[in-house]
């Protein structure tokens, strides 16, 4: 019996326990912050539930063989208590967040060879504890590698399609390419379609150029169609209901991860020598905008 521990049973956690949880060779614990009782999953192939072993402190986890870390990227250190009680020599612990530093992250917690980064498409909101709407197929890319292999079969059971990128820092980045543009709508609180000017797309246009550029710096293969679709996707933007992540955290007065999306291409920017002034003024004003948060 393979062993797996979910930090942070939110949208992404929860519907991946709750997936991990249907396989019968799987044990899967969830170690929460918010107390639940079990998983009800409403998801493109049907109502999945679960009813894992659900542990809220952090004294009380076992050693695992996996653990998969999916709270949001400003939440790092308050996984430390877990991670001190969960990871042994073997486990492997993948950090199933949005951004590109998985790994810079959680390196002083965790060895990096026995860390995993994953990128994943999986759009799915959390209505209640263990309650979730998973409202399109999910996709997990791992890197190239035994610990990516691994992360992938352990969803092989599973309706998540799990491959590994072999080049994974592109991959990254061109999901960091096509989120930085959000900061737009999450800002002026309106989908960008029906107030496109050529202003607003040389603002998006110059956020995604921007990202592209530091990406390219870090490694990245990013051709210039990444940067047309994320001014494309902006363009067309006119639904007011549909919003990312961070759009949905600012109208919740939630903490957002401005950091992770926009704030790392600015400080990746400076590393290289590559100006990032979309991002930079964008990030400051974001940060600026009445959160108590400035992440
Ligand atoms: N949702 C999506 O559609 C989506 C899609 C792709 C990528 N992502 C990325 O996936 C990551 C997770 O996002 P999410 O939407 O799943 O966030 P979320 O719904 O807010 O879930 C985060 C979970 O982490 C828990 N948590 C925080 N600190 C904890 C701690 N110390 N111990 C245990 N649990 C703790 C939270 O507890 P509480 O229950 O107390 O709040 C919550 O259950 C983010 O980086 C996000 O950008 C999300």
């Amino acid at each position: 019996m393979t062993t797996i521990a979910v930090i942070g049973p939110g949208a992404i956690g929860g519907t991946l326990a709750a997936w991990l949880a249907q396989d019968p060779a799987l044990q899967v614990i969830v170690c929460a912050r918010t107390p639940l009782d079990d998983l009800v999953i409403e998801t493109p192939h049907g109502t999945i539930t679960a009813k894992p072993v659900v542990l809220t402190r952090p004294d009380d986890a076992p050693v695992v063989d996996w653990v998969l870390v999916a709270t949001k990227t400003y939440d790092v250190e308050a996984t430390g208590p877990w991670l001190r009680q969960l990871v042994g020599q073997g486990t492997r612990v993948a950090i199933v967040q949005n951004g590109v530093e998985q790994v810079r992250l959680f390196q002083h917690l965790v060895p990096a060879e026995q860390l995993v980064p994953v990128i994943i498409n999986l759009p799915a909101a959390r209505s209640a504890p263990g309650r979730i709407v998973q409202q399109r197929k999910g996709f997990i890319w791992a890197p190239d590698g035994d610990n990516g292999a691994a992360l992938v079969a352990l969803f092989g059971q599973t309706e998540i399609e799990a491959v590994v990128a072999p080049d994974f820092v592109s991959r990254a980045w061109i999901k960091l390419c096509g989120n930085c543009g959000a900061i737009v709508p999450t800002l002026t609180l309106r989908a960008t379609g029906p107030v496109w000017t050529d202003d607003l797309e040389a603002i998006v246009r110059g956020v995604a150029e921007e990202c592209a550029a530091v990406g390219r710096a870090e490694g990245a293969v990013i051709g210039q169609d990444v940067v047309e679709g994320t001014v494309e996707m902006a363009r067309s933007m006119a639904d007011e209901t549909r919003v990312s992540s961070i759009h949905a955290d600012r109208l919740a007065g939630n903490r957002m991860e401005i950091d992770a999306r926009n704030g790392v291409i600015v400080r990746l920017g400076e590393q290289h020598g590559i100006a990032t002034p979309m991002n930079k003024v964008l990030v400051t004003l974001l940060a600026a905008s009445g959160s108590p948060w400035v992440k």
